[in-house]
C-alpha cells in the first residue's frame, strides 16, 4: 500500500506540476490562497478540454440520429433535488475530530489508514473500526465524534431574500436537468423510443475531502446521456453489430469481487449471453464508452469495467458499472454507468404531479421509460488522458506528452530557424495558411532543439521548421513528436499531408523526404 501511495503523489505531483508550469491547470483563486477542490483550466487546459468534449458530442450527438443534447441551468429549484432523493440521501460518511476540529471522509480515512476499501459502510461499521483499531485524528491524534452523515449539496438562495422560501440547489449531476427536461424535448423534437438526451456541464458537490488534483473536485464537469428505452425492450439493442458483440473487455463484476477472483476478459456477446451485465442496452453502451476512449489514444489494456457492489450502488441503481483506468498508482474509477431503471421519471411523477409517461405508438403502450445513463466526468477524463499520455524519454532526454492529435491543444508548431532572412516572413505565411484548420503555435525565439522540447512536452504532434530552403525551394521539414524523425516537404503540400498525418491515413514516413538529423 504504501509504494502504491508513494507512487500516486509522485505521479500526480509530476502531472500537477506540468500542468502549472505549462498553463494546462492553475489552482483557482490561488491569489488569495486557493479554495480546496477547485482547479481553473489555462490557455492550453482550456484547449484540451474543448476537444475532449468536442469529441465526446460530435460522437455521441452530432454524430447518432438517436440522442439529443440540451444546456441545462446549474442552479435549480430544491424540488428537483427532493424528488431525486439527493436531499435526503447524497451523503458521504464524515468523522469530525473532537480536538482540532478537522474533518474526514471517514471511508477516506479507513482507506488512508489501513488500505483497505470501506466503500458503502455503514456507520456503525466505521465507528465499530475506528474503536477496534484505535484510529485518531491524523492531523492532531485526538479520538472522532462518532461518525454522521454529510450532505454533499451546495446550498444558495435565488433572489435577494436569504430564507426558507428562496432556497436553490448547485446541481451536483446534470442527470436531473435531463429529466426534468425529458417532456419538453419528446413534444418538441418528436424523438421515438429508444432515444437520448446527452448533456454538457458544470456539477458540484461539497466534498469532504477532495483530493488527488483533478479526481474528486467540488466544482467539475460531467458530460451524461440518459438514454430511455422502453422497459420491456432492455434486451432489444439494434446497434449490437457483429463487430461489437466480438468485442473484448476486462470485467471484474461482483461475484469475482466478492470470491476474491482476478477481472475476466470477456466478450460483449458472453458478458450480455451469461448475463454478467444484466441487460443488452448496459452492455452496449459500456463498449461505447471503451471504444470513446480507445478512440482517443487510451490502450484497452489500461480500461476495465468494474461493476459496483449491491451495497456501494447510489440510490437510484438497480445496477452500475465503472469504467475504471488503470492509472500508475491502481485502478480508478474514471466513468460511471447506471441502469437507473425508471426511478427517476417516476420520482418526478410523483412530485411534479405531471405526467411523464411516454406513449409507445408501436407497442400501442404508455410507458415509464427505463434509462442507463453512461456518465462521464470530463476533469477525470482529462486527468486519464494526461497520466497516458505522459512518458519521460530517458533516450532523448525530454519529456513527451504523447496525446492523439484530435486532442493535442497545438497541433502544429512553425518555428523560423531565424528570425532574420525573410524567414520570420516565411513562417507567418505557413501560419496563415494552417491557422483556420488547426491551432497553430508560432514562435520564432531560442534554439530549434530548445522550440522543439517544449513543443513535444505540451504534446504537439507536428513541428514545422522554416529555414533557407524553405526561401530557395519552397520546402520545410516537418518533424514527427513521438519518433523525433523529419521529413522534408513542399509548403504547398502541407495542408494535405497534415490532414493525412492527423487523421492516421498516412505514416510519418511518406509524409516526405527523410532528413538525417543528429541524436543527442
Ligand atoms: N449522474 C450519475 C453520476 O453523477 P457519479 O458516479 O456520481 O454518477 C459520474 O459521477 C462521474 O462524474 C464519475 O465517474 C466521475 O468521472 C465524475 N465525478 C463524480 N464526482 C466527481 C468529483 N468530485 N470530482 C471530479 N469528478 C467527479
Amino acid at each position: 500500500m504504501a509504494v502504491i501511495e508513494k507512487e500516486k503523489a509522485e505521479t500526480l505531483e509530476k502531472i500537477t506540476n506540468l500542468c502549472k508550469r505549462k498553463g494546462f491547470v492553475f489552482p483557482s483563486c490561488e491569489l488569495y490562497g486557493g479554495l480546496a477542490g477547485m482547479y481553473d483550466y489555462g490557455p492550453l487546459g482550456a484547449e484540451l478540454k474543448m476537444a475532449i468534449k468536442d469529441f465526446w458530442w460530435s460522437r455521441f450527438v452530432r454524430g447518432r440520429p438517436d440522442v439529443l443534447g440540451i444546456d441545462a441551468c446549474t442552479i435549480n429549484h430544491p424540488k428537483v433535488w427532493e424528488a431525486s432523493g439527493h436531499l435526503a440521501g447524497f451523503t458521504d460518511p464524515l468523522f469530525d475530530c473532537k480536538k482540532c476540529g478537522y474533518r474526514i471522509r471517514a471511508d477516506h480515512l479507513i482507506e488512508d489508514v489501513l488500505g483497505i476499501s470501506a466503500d458503502g459502510w455503514s456507520l456503525e461499521q466505521f465507528n465499530e473500526i475506528v474503536a477496534e483499531k484505535s484510529i485518531t485524528c491524523p492531523k492532531c491524534k485526538g479520538d472522532f465524534s462518532p461518525a454522521r452523515k454529510f450532505n454533499l449539496m451546495f446550498k444558495t438562495f435565488v433572489g435577494p431574500v436569504e430564507d426558507d422560501a428562496h432556497v436553490a440547489y448547485l446541481r451536483p449531476e446534470t442527470a436531473q436537468l435531463i429529466f426534468t427536461n425529458f417532456k419538453p424535448v419528446v413534444e418538441t423534437s418528436r424523438v421515438k423510443l429508444p432515444f437520448g438526451i446527452a448533456q454538457i456541464g458544470k456539477a458540484y458537490r461539497n466534498e469532504i475531502s477532495p483530493r488527488d488534483f483533478l479526481f474528486r473536485l467540488r466544482e467539475f464537469e460531467q458530460m451524461e446521456i440518459e438514454y430511455f428505452v422502453h422497459p420491456k425492450k432492455l434486451d432489444d439493442c439494434p446497434y449490437l453489430t457483429k463487430e461489437a458483440l466480438e468485442f473484448k473487455m476486462l470485467v471484474l463484476d461482483e461475484p469475482a469481487q466478492k470470491s476474491g477472483s482476478d477481472m475476466a476478459l470477456m466478450s460483449v456477446k458472453d458478458a450480455i449471453g451469461k448475463k454478467v451485465i444484466s441487460t443488452a442496452w448496459h452492455a452496449y453502451w459500456l463498449y461505447e464508452t471503451l471504444k470513446w476512449f480507445i478512440d482517443m489514444g487510451i490502450s484497452l489494456e489500461k480500461l476495465r469495467l468494474r461493476q459496483h457492489l449491491s451495497d456501494e450502488r447510489a440510490h437510484y441503481a438497480a445496477d452500475c458499472w465503472d469504467v475504471e483506468y488503470k492509472f500508475p498508482f491502481g485502478w480508478k474509477e474514471i466513468h460511471g454507468m447506471s441502469n437507473r431503471a425508471d426511478f427517476d421519471l417516476k420520482q418526478h411523477m410523483e412530485f411534479s404531479k405531471k405526467d411523464l409517461t411516454y406513449f409507445d405508438d408501436v407497442t400501442q403502450e404508455k410507458v415509464t421509460p427505463h434509462v442507463i445513463e453512461p456518465s462521464q466526468g470530463l476533469d477525470r477524463a482529462f486527468l486519464s488522458i494526461l497520466i497516458d499520455a505522459y512518458c519521460e524519454d530517458k533516450e532523448n532526454e525530454r519529456i513527451v506528452l504523447k496525446l492523439h492529435p484530435k486532442l493535442a491543444p497545438i497541433k502544429v508548431a512553425i518555428l523560423p530557424l531565424v528570425k532574420k532572412d525573410g524567414l520570420a516572413e516565411k513562417g507567418m505565411d505557413i501560419f496563415g495558411m494552417l491557422k483556420d484548420c488547426y491551432t497553430c503555435f508560432y514562435d520564432e525565439k531560442g534554439s530549434i532543439g530548445r522550440r522543439y522540447a517544449r513543443m513535444d512536452e505540451v504534446g504537439t504532434p507536428y513541428c514545422i521548421a522554416v529555414d533557407y530552403e524553405t526561401i530557395e525551394k519552397g520546402t520545410v521539414t516537418i518533424r514527427d513528436r513521438d519518433s523525433t524523425k523529419q521529413v522534408r516537404a513542399n509548403v504547398s503540400d502541407l495542408p494535405n499531408i497534415l490532414y493525412s498525418l492527423m487523421s492516421g491515413q498516412m505514416k510519418f514516413e511518406d509524409a516526405g523526404e527523410a532528413v538525417e538529423t543528429r541524436k543527442k
